[in-house]
């Protein structure tokens, strides 16, 4: 399709992040919502009301079957992936962007990738938070040097492993040029969370090691360092790099702050997370990858594969023991295996 056409979408759950994906489609002249799908009719209808009245239905499949996107968007709780994947696949959608994390387990998440890679259909995963302006900010101080040499990077949330981790471990790899992990090691504790919709130890470490010599530091949930100059909890994550010369670090709620070798002291400035101002850069740029191959979406699903990878092995790790090398391929699920391994 050549550049300044509609792309054609449909968007499944239309809960908070499917509200979120179906106004920033809306909002940009690139796309048009051609088809709207919940399980909840209440939902539902909102949300046609809300988008201009687009064929709905509850159920994807059949919807998928008459609508023949271009962009399939699914929004659902991570318990639903690889049988969307397969409807979006099977649809002849051009690209699928769906929320993190990619999967519940490594098998899910290599069928996934699977299933995209052999339709040739591209992925773009939900790690927007990249365009807040004190995320941005961040990744110039460290690309322009800056800080020196690059040694380490590093991310904590107060939030747990399914909601925060990919979200983390994306950004420190963004910060550390998209680097590969060689291998992880991990550590977990508390299995209160296991019985979440987001099913997760409470609380997760992991170190990595980058192909590139740099070291990962990541920590997630009820454990991980607190961030009280934050308000709001969900937005107290600290994801950031150490170089020769200096430190730059974002806080998800409350801007961004760093010392360079030129800065005599701190430096800081303002920011927040804030949904409205970075879901539209993020749809923008499924428009720009589909318009032209060369133009490859920061938040594609190859890459924020490789952060799911890392997650998974500090879960192997944190069963297994020792070092657990990447590529990681199939292997006991991960969260049963921590079930059983981590003590009651
Ligand atoms: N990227 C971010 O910043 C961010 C922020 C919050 C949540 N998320 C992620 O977004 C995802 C969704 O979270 P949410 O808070 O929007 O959840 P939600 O519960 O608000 O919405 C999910 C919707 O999916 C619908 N649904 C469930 N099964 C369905 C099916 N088979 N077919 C059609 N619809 C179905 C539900 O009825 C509901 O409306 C999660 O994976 C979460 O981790 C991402």
């Amino acid at each position: 399709m050549s550049a300044g056409q509609k792309y054609s979408v449909v968007v499944v759950g239309l809960g908070k992040r499917g509200m979120h994906h179906a106004q920033a489609f809306q909002d940009n002249d690139r796309f048009e919502i051609a088809g709207l799908c919940d399980i909840d009719p209440t939902r539902l209808e909102a949300a046609a009301k809300q988008f201009g009245q687009p064929k709905t239905s509850t159920d994807a499949a059949s919807l998928l079957k008459s609508v023949r996107p271009d962009v399939f968007c699914f929004c659902t709780l991570p318990q639903l992936r690889l049988e969307l994947i397969r409807l979006g696949v099977d649809s002849g959608a051009r690209l699928i962007a769906f929320e993190k994390p990619i999967a519940l387990s490594m098998n899910e998440g290599l069928q996934v990738m699977d299933a995209v890679r052999q339709a040739h259909v591209k992925t773009v995963v939900s790690h927007q938070h990249r365009y807040g302006d004190h995320y941005k900010k961040v990744k110039e101080i460290i690309a322009s040097g800056a800080i020196g040499r690059v040694h380490t990077v590093y991310g904590t949330a107060s939030g747990w492993m399914m909601h925060m981790a990919t979200h983390l471990i994306d950004y420190m790899r963004w910060f550390n040029d998209n680097a590969d992990a060689e291998w992880v090691v991990g550590q977990a504790s508390g299995k209160e969370k296991l019985k979440d919709n987001h099913p997760s130890p409470d609380y997760i470490a992991g170190l990595i090691q980058f192909a590139n010599g740099v070291r990962g530091i990541v920590e997630s949930g009820d454990g991980a360092p607190d961030v009280p100059e934050v308000d709001y909890w969900w937005r107290r994550c600290r994801i950031g790099a150490q170089g020769t010369e200096g430190f730059a670090e974002v806080l998800t709620g409350g801007g961004w702050r760093a010392i360079t070798k030129d800065s005599k002291g701190v430096i800081s400035g303002p920011g927040c997370m804030d949904y409205a101002h970075d879901m539209p850069p993020y749809v923008a740029g499924i428009a720009d990858w589909l318009d032209d191959p060369e133009k490859i979406h920061p938040c594609n699903g190859e890459s924020a594969f490789k952060g799911f990878e890392i997650m998974m092995a500090m879960c192997r790790s944190a069963v297994e023991r020792g070092k657990i090398k990447i590529p990681l391929g199939p292997g006991d699920p991960e969260l049963e295996a921590l079930a059983k391994a981590l003590p009651d």
